[in-house]
């Protein structure tokens, strides 16, 4: 089955309001208004650059989402944001479990499952970022920690959810340090995930999951990353930040 390929870009803590507008209006200027049809994409603001964004982007075929959110429809959670403000913003994606949320804010395996499940209740698209630190790959253990984190986030996730689930695959070592994953060593823990998702939700719909790589992705890595079977996409970071170079990725070879 053919999977359409999912570029995001998430910014992080970065760009004010008028940061953010100014990025996509140059990003859709240089893709000619609109998204290409071949190819979703995807623009993940800071919370406070969600509504701006949206005012932008409507109608042109690329999508908003959010970084983060609590998996609660409302309620006494001072400082969060549920999934029922993100849908009403037109929001479509939530990434969930970052690295930056399980390290920074020490998030663990079962909240991550939470917010997956939440997001899905929601009609959110829960993007799950999984991924081992250099010390796990230094030791062989890649593999064996994603598989925890895949087993523990998506605990009570039904196949008929997981069909619509994206995962990225985002090596520790490789965020924001500028040293990307050899596509050989990504396409290996790609296809590591499919399989997994086969043997937990059958062929069909692993076959049916986005795959996205993130960790370094710029405009000259980005084509042989796409090249390989089973990466679907890719989560930008950095690279997003300039509406030329998310450009150049989005219309990767
Ligand atoms: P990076 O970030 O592209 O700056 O490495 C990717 C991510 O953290 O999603």
């Amino acid at each position: 089955m053919a999977r359409k390929p999912l570029i995001a870009a998430n910014w992080k803590m970065h760009k004010t309001v008028s940061e953010a507008v100014a990025t996509v209006r140059e990003l859709l200027d240089r893709l000619g208004g609109q998204a290409p049809a071949d190819r979703t994409v995807l623009i993940c603001p800071p919370f406070t650059a969600i509504a701006a964004v949206r005012d932008v982007l409507e109608g042109t075929g690329i999508l908003w989402g959010a970084q983060n959110m609590y998996p609660r429809a409302e309620g006494a959670f001072t400082g969060e944001i549920s999934p029922r403000m993100l849908t009403d913003l037109g929001c479509t994606h939530v990434i969930v479990g970052h690295s930056e949320r399980r390290h920074i804010f020490g998030e663990g395996n079962q909240l991550i499952n939470e917010k997956v499940r939440a997001a899905f209740e929601f009609d959110l698209v829960p993007i799950l970022a999984v991924g081992e630190k250099l010390e796990h790959r230094r030791a062989g253990l890649q593999e064996a920690v994603v598989e925890e984190q895949l087993v523990k986030g998506l605990r009570g996730v039904t196949a008929e959810q997981a069909r619509q689930l994206v995962i990225a695959y985002e090596p520790v070592w490789a965020i924001g340090t500028g040293e990307t994953a050899r596509p050989e060593d990504a396409q290996a823990m790609h296809a590591f995930i499919r399989r997994w998702l086969a043997g937990q939700y059958g062929e069909e719909v692993a076959q049916a999951v986005v795959i996205q790589y993130g960790g370094s992705v710029k405009p000259n890595n980005v084509d042989e990353l796409m090249a390989q079977p089973d990466i679907d996409g890719a989560l930008v970071g950095g690279a997003s930040l300039k509406a030329d170079s998310f450009a150049r990725i989005v219309q990767f070879q």
